[in-house]
């Protein structure tokens, strides 16, 4: 495993990080949680992502009881948490970055962790409601309290970005300094095009989310939505048009192919893939099993055999 600088700070985090979307709660309990966390730490992984939104603070319990049990130094790992949708429906309570319901959303995750800080928190969506000046003081007040060390964003536009950097350049806050955002085979603009420009002039740093497309690139919908899959849950019926797309499908058997001559799954391709990129600070990855975990973590192996010859055929499949 390789530890790349997020970013411009002095915090390195392992190129591979395991998240707890969809999985920790709802697929994986505190038992689980405690063995995949431990395969994917004996992998190098020192980085495990969280939100308040996920299960609606469950996973955060979840997650909170596994370190716990496996009572890790706690300067041996980071942890995150993103806010924005909130816990509750009042009206300055959700959907939001406003102060009030930061301060205190900081507070409700950290109880929910059983931790006194978090390492990584991050705006979990842009709010054009509330002025980005705002959420810039907040977030430095947060760190400042010492209850987390660095804050970033989740997708947000490079021009939302760049506002929140000069904002706290201006008065000396502590800066964002990295980015959640979506990058996989077939999610690429954004993190190609748009965000260009932070990585060459800001140097900010990415943690980036969904790197199988849930499921889609490692080909186990190539033949419909098999039982027990994301694309089976109930709740996610919103994923399943693009895990069943015909074209994306058959990319996926395109790139099985390319996979199988290298001696990997399609899942270790499209992860290594994404390492190739220096932009990437680390690949959050996510299992809903400790196969997967153990899966995905091999997907280092695959990445020294992506030579130039087999990015391009990559890219022509992808085109
Ligand atoms: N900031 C944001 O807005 C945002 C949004 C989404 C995710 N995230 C973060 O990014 C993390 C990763 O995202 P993701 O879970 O969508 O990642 P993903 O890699 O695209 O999908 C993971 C899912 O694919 C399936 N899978 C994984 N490895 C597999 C393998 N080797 N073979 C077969 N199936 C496999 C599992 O689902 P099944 O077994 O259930 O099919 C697993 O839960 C999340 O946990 C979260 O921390 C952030």
């Amino acid at each position: 495993m390789e530890y790349r600088h997020l970013g411009r700070s002095g915090i390195r985090v392992s190129e591979l990080s395991l998240g707890s979307w969809v999985t920790f709660h709802k697929q994986v309990d505190v038992d689980h949680a405690v063995e995949m966390m431990s395969v994917a730490r004996d992998a190098g992984v020192n980085f495990f992502d969280n939100a308040e939104v996920y299960a609606k603070g469950k996973s955060e319990e979840v997650m909170g009881a596994a370190l716990k049990k496996l009572s890790w130094r706690r300067g041996s790992y980071l942890v995150s948490s993103k806010f924005y949708w909130g816990m509750h429906e009042g009206i300055n309570e959700k959907d939001t970055l406003n102060r009030k319901y930061l301060m205190e959303a900081i507070d409700g995750s950290l109880q929910r962790f059983g931790l006194d800080h978090l390492d990584l928190i991050f705006c979990h969506r842009p709010d054009p409601y509330t002025p980005i000046e705002e959420t810039v003081w907040a977030m430095h007040n947060i760190i400042e309290s010492g209850k987390a060390i660095y804050w970033g964003t989740s997708e947000w536009s490079a021009q939302e970005i760049v506002a929140a950097i000069e904002i706290a350049e201006r008065h000396h806050l502590h800066k964002p300094m990295m980015e959640q955002p979506q990058y996989n085979m077939f999610h690429r603009q954004v993190f190609e095009v748009e965000y260009a420009r932070l990585f060459r002039d800001y140097g900010y740093g990415t943690t980036t989310w969904s790197p199988l497309a849930s499921g889609l690139l490692t080909g186990k919908y190539n033949e419909g939505i098999p039982d027990g899959s994301r694309g089976s849950l109930k709740g996610y019926e919103w994923l399943r048009e693009n895990l069943t797309d015909p074209e994306l499908i058959n990319k996926v058997k395109q790139l099985s192919t390319v996979a199988g001559d290298l001696g990997a799954s399609t899942a270790q391709l499209a992860i290594a893939w994404l390492l190739k990129n220096p932009n990437v600070s680390t690949v959050i990855t996510g299992a809903s099993r400790v196969e997967q975990v153990k899966e995905n973590m091999k997907a280092l192996d695959v990445v020294p055999k992506l030579t130039d010859d087999v990015m391009e055929t990559i890219e022509k499949i992808l085109e």
